[in-house]
């Protein structure tokens, strides 16, 4: 991994891309979750219980390119997993989503600069047919 400091109190550049193309970059701190960051910046995400149970606030990992970051530092295959510690198990979303990118804004704090797909449209991209 690339050494990022363990300082919590250091913030990521966190770019949020709607599906109409709109794009704002935010500055998160290590010690927030993206949806409280968004909220600092009077950006209203969607989102429902705020523990990680319901899934409204999901949004889909689209690599570690923020502004900031190095240029031998970027790597579009960054998993959820390099980017994010979660505060609270993010039970609405199962494993398969979680390698998929998936990732739950309102209990996910950045460890690094990223680009995230955000909208309620993201979040039905996991909706599966429940008779399957
Ligand atoms: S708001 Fe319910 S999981 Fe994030």
């Amino acid at each position: 991994m690339s050494g990022h400091s363990n300082d919590r109190s250091s913030s990521h550049a966190v770019t949020l891309e709607w599906p109409d193309g709109r794009t704002r970059t935010i500055s998160a701190r290590e010690d927030e979750t993206v949806l409280e960051a968004a909220d600092r910046a009077d950006i209203a995400l969607p989102h429902g219980c705020l523990t990680g149970a319901c899934g409204t606030c999901t949004g889909r990992l689209l690599g570690n390119d923020g502004p900031s970051q190095a240029a031998g530092d970027k790597d579009p295959d960054a998993t959820v997993e390099d980017i994010f510690a979660y505060q609270r198990r993010p039970r609405a979303l199962k494993d398969r989503h979680r390698t998929e990118g998936y990732v739950l804004l309102c209990v996910a704090s950045p460890r690094a600069d990223c680009r995230i797909a955000v909208g309620s449209s993201v979040q039905s991209e996991l909706v599966e047919n429940p008779w399957k």
